[in-house]
């Protein structure tokens, strides 16, 4: 796992000033000053403790609902400067990476620190090839579901199951048989994932090829019919790679925040993911890629945009531009900017989706509008995503599916991390208690 070693960020007007890199506080109410030591930009929120207004005291705490201003880890993986729009893996650019890499080149990269020569990749892929069979229990399970399950609930469901068909993953410390675990999720996602839809479809579930890439062999397992064969077209593979590629991390987002909170308490990496994959779910994460096409066919055609942003900024809140916005980026999303290109080319083999043009026109009208400007608010990753997405031919309901897939590469690069992490203790939060003080019970007659 990850053994690169981060640069130790430098304090230069600290070195020359000469001055500490420390917090000076003082107690308003007690009068008393402390000083909180400062390391790599950030004070300790344990430091805070000691400040306290009596020995009964339980000492100060900080509070950050949503952890807007909270570093809950120390990581190496992923670097994003939300300002500026840049977007890091081990310190490739988003940009490089999507123009010369494959996922599982990424993915190896995210996983162990460095990319890949050609022995160690071509071992992994061999490895990753060679475990993309699922149980045919896990088949018979996924059997069960209704026949309009969505995909995702499946997905969930059937990554949590896992975790029974391979009992030895709970050692999580032990670091081949996670080594192991990394091979199998990363290489039964993609099956997972083409079984649901199938299963949506009525229609027979299509075994993965050995001989196929991974985003061919994904392609295959979800179009081939009994009834024809399949070749999936070469620039269609090349831009599910890079889509991969894009989404595989993003640093402590809140699908990966759920994997490191889930991860630990030491839970197997399966059950870890199916909880990523569950925070993913949610139409302000993952599940935006989903809103923005419903929202897209819900405007209909480009005459009725401006309507639908009025509807937006009179709504305060309550109906957002889905698609729009992000919590660390405040300039664009470099991501959205690589899709939005790609979108073209996709479309110059499947056609026009008609709906691109309703997206240019709110980009293009929000981008001027001073509600989305004076809050920052730009395309993300989501808004073009689903467009390529549907191109491709994948239903609105297995988009964030295809998010999760090479997410797991990223959800377990971090769960790595975590688990070599020597600070690493369960994950704990505490609370600020509003409720009632201690009261006696009343019985039921009596209230
Ligand atoms: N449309 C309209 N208004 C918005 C939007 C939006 N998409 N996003 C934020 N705002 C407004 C809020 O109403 C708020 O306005 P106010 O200051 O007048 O109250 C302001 O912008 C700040 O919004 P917050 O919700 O505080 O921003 P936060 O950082 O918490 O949320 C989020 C980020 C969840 C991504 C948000 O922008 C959003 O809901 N976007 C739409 C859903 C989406 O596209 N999610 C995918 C994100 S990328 C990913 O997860 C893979």
């Amino acid at each position: 796992m990850g053994t690169v070693e981060a640069k130790k960020p430098e304090a230069p007007a600290a070195a020359a000033t000469g001055t500490r890199s420390a917090l000076t506080l003082t107690d308003q109410r007690t009068g008393k000053s402390y000083e909180i030591p400062i390391a790599d930009g950030a004070i300790r929120a344990i430091d805070l403790r000691q400040i306290k207004t009596g020995p009964d005291d339980f000492g100060l705490m900080s509070y950050d609902p949503a952890f807007m201003n909270t570093a809950s880890c120390k990581s190496r993986i992923t670097f994003i400067d939300g300002d500026k729009g840049i977007l890091r893996y081990r310190g490739y650019p988003i940009e490089q990476l999507a123009e010369k890499c494959t996922y599982l080149e990424v993915a190896y990269l995210l996983l162990y620190g460095e990319l890949p020569n050609r022995k160690q990749y071509d071992e992994w892929v061999q490895h990753i090839t060679y475990h993309t069979m699922i149980h045919e229990s896990l088949k018979k399970l996924m059997d069960a579901f209704n026949y309009d399950s969505h995909p995702m609930g499946m997905l969930i469901s059937t990554v949590a199951a896992m975790s029974t068909f391979y009992p030895e993953a709970h050692n999580v410390h032990d670091a081949a048989v996670r080594t192991k675990q990394i091979h199998r999720l990363i290489a039964k996602m993609p099956t997972i994932a083409a079984f649901a839809y199938k299963h949506s479809m009525g229609m027979p579930y299509v075994y993965p090829r050995n001989d196929l890439s991974y985003c061919e062999n994904f392609l295959t397992m979800l179009f081939k019919t009994p009834a024809e064969d399949y070749k999936p077209n070469a620039a269609l593979v090349k831009a599910l790679d890079v889509l991969f590629i894009l989404h595989a991390d993003h640093e402590q987002n809140c699908g990966t925040n759920a994997m490191r909170g889930i991860g630990s308490a030491h839970t197997d990496p399966y059950s870890s993911v199916a909880g990523a994959a569950a925070a993913l779910y949610g139409p302000l994460h993952g599940g935006a890629n989903e809103e923005v096409l419903k929202m897209l066919t819900e405007i209909g055609s480009v005459p009725k945009v401006p309507a639908f942003i009025k509807e937006v900024k009179e709504g305060k809140g309550e109906k957002r531009l889905m698609g729009f916005g992000h919590r660390v980026y405040k300039n664009f999303d470099p991501r959205a900017k690589i899709i939005k290109r790609m979108a073209e080319q996709v479309f110059e083999v499947t056609g026009r989706n008609p709906l691109l043009d309703i997206a240019l026109e709110l980009e293009r009208i929000a981008l001027q509008d001073d509600y989305f400007v004076k809050r920052k608010l730009y395309p993300n990753v989501d808004f073009y995503s689903g467009l390529i997405y549907q191109a491709i031919g994948i239903p609105t309901a297995a988009f964030t599916v295809l998010f999760a897939i090479p997410r797991t590469s990223g959800w377990l690069a971090q769960w790595g991390e975590l688990l070599e992490d020597p600070e690493e203790k369960i994950a704990r939060p505490r609370q600020i208690y509003l409720g009632s003080e201690e009261r006696n019970f009343v019985p039921i007659e009596k209230r």
